[in-house]
């Protein structure tokens, strides 16, 4: 079992440079765009993280080859062997998901098991499994599987209900080798869908309105190989953003995308912390020492991502005033509040809202990691808080953060992972 000590310290100042990483979530569905061509995919800048290995199991298992150099992997599915993704998978990452569109438009089957609920919500898959019937694929549910089946595909008009990331990814990669035109409407916008919609491009694919909530793709026959930049963490900027907020730090971030932390470098602006621009790739944070509350309310890119959230929660805990944060997107996001409050922070959850009242000093305890963006939460709240902080199940956070301990450890944390 992963653990994670942290001798904090209140008045700690992270300072120096961080390299952002490649995004996991702009990486999963790239990888599952590998099973949609026969021909080599080469990725680059891909995090090495728990779940990319994760999903590279996955693909090995349906008969793929890869190989990994650096932070580079190449890919290729020349015959698909096997079209199942195992429950013992799909639990351990519901990203699996992402493999039910291309399978069905490569082999016409798939057999893959319903993800189930996670740490931070019942996570259903009902708007992935209504666009793929809409274009003529034949789904069951049996025994905890999705049994898929479609001789072709057939372009359609979908329309997705609410915002879905992982729907629009799969339904992007299945109409991408349908038969006619599909029309997706009420696309998701996050910038990892525009990287998916960029590599399918690549590949021969033929999309119109990337970008926007309304995405055109005229099927081709097939789809060839490609070799494709994975763009940064934009969740991963944001956590070490909020990092050098809530110390009061001076952190520089190479690698990364300005133009993807709208949002959550107008939230830190407005809660006191300095934010500039170096270059396109470079932004400088310097911390405030007097930490103004904010409310949130999280929603589909490009609000205030659902990712940060809890993040966020950590630094409004450090505010002069209470902090209002809204859970929009799912319905049970607040498991790291409880153990926040072990730290010694003030919240009161009632329904999608927690009720942050700062500034509490925080102490270090032993906490339990209950999901990716809670674990980093969890260091954040550590590196503060006086005395030792150790966060058990950390292989949570080796889920989607590269190289935390080392990044943090650079910046002048005292902070050790061990297995
Ligand atoms: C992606 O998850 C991300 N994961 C999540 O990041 C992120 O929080 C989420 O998008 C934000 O929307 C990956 O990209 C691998 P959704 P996804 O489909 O695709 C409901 C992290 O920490 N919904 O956009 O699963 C769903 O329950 C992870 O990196 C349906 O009701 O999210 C949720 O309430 C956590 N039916 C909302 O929509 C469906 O068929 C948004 O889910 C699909 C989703």
């Amino acid at each position: 079992m992963a653990q994670i000590r942290i001798t904090g310290n209140p008045n700690l100042r992270l300072e120096g440079k961080v390299r952002i990483s490649g995004a996991k979530n702009a990486v999963l569905p790239a990888i599952a765009a590998s099973l949609l061509t026969r021909e080599k995919l080469r990725l680059k800048n891909v995090p090495l993280v728990k779940d990319v290995y994760t999903i590279l199991t996955l693909m090995k298992e349906m008969g793929a080859e890869y190989s990994i150099r650096r932070n580079s992997i190449t890919l290729q599915s020349r015959d698909i062997l096997h079209e199942e993704a195992s429950y013992e998978l799909v639990r351990a990452m519901r990203a699996s998901i992402l493999v039910l569109g291309p399978l069905l438009a490569r082999r016409g089957k798939a057999i893959v098991a319903l993800p189930g609920g996670c740490a931070i919500g019942s996570r259903p898959i009902d708007l992935h499994i209504h666009g793929l019937e809409k274009m003529g694929a034949t789904i069951s549910l049996q025994h905890g599987y999705i049994q898929a089946e479609a001789k072709k595909l057939r372009g359609t008009e979908i329309r997705f209900e609410k915002k879905t990331v992982g729907g629009t990814e799969n339904l992007l990669m299945a109409a991408a080798l349908a038969e006619g035109e599909t029309v997706l409407k009420n696309c998701s916008l996050e910038p990892e869908v525009i990287n998916l919609c960029d590599l399918l491009k690549k590949m021969g694919a033929r999309i119109e309105g990337i970008g926007q909530e309304t995405i055109r793709v005229m099927g081709v026959a097939e789809l060839g190989g490609a070799t494709h930049e994975i763009i940064p963490d934009r969740i991963e900027a944001g956590t070490f953003l909020v990092a050098g907020a809530l110390t009061g730090g001076n952190i520089v971030l190479t690698k990364t995308q300005p133009k993807h932390l709208t949002s959550i470098i107008d939230k830190l602006r407005l809660s006191g912390a300095d934010i500039s621009l170096i270059n396109s790739q470079t932004i400088r944070i310097r911390g405030s020492e007097n930490i103004r509350p904010q409310d949130i309310t999280t929603s589909p890119y490009p609000g205030f991502p659902t990712d940060m959230q809890a993040q966020f929660s950590v630094l409004m805990t450090q505010a002069r005033g209470t902090s209002i944060i809204t859970e929009t997107i799912f319905d049970r996001r607040f498991s790291h509040i409880n153990e926040l409050l072990r730290l010694g922070a003030n919240i009161d959850v009632s329904g999608d809202k927690a009720v942050v009242k700062g500034k509490t000093p925080l102490s270090g305890a032993e906490v339990l990691a209950t999901d990716l963006r809670a674990s980093a939460s969890l260091v954040l709240a550590g590196l503060i808080a006086s005395g030792e902080t150790v966060i058990n199940d950390a292989e949570h956070l080796e889920r989607g953060y590269e190289g935390m301990e080392e990044k943090m450890q650079a910046l002048g944390a005292i902070i050790e992972l061990s297995h």
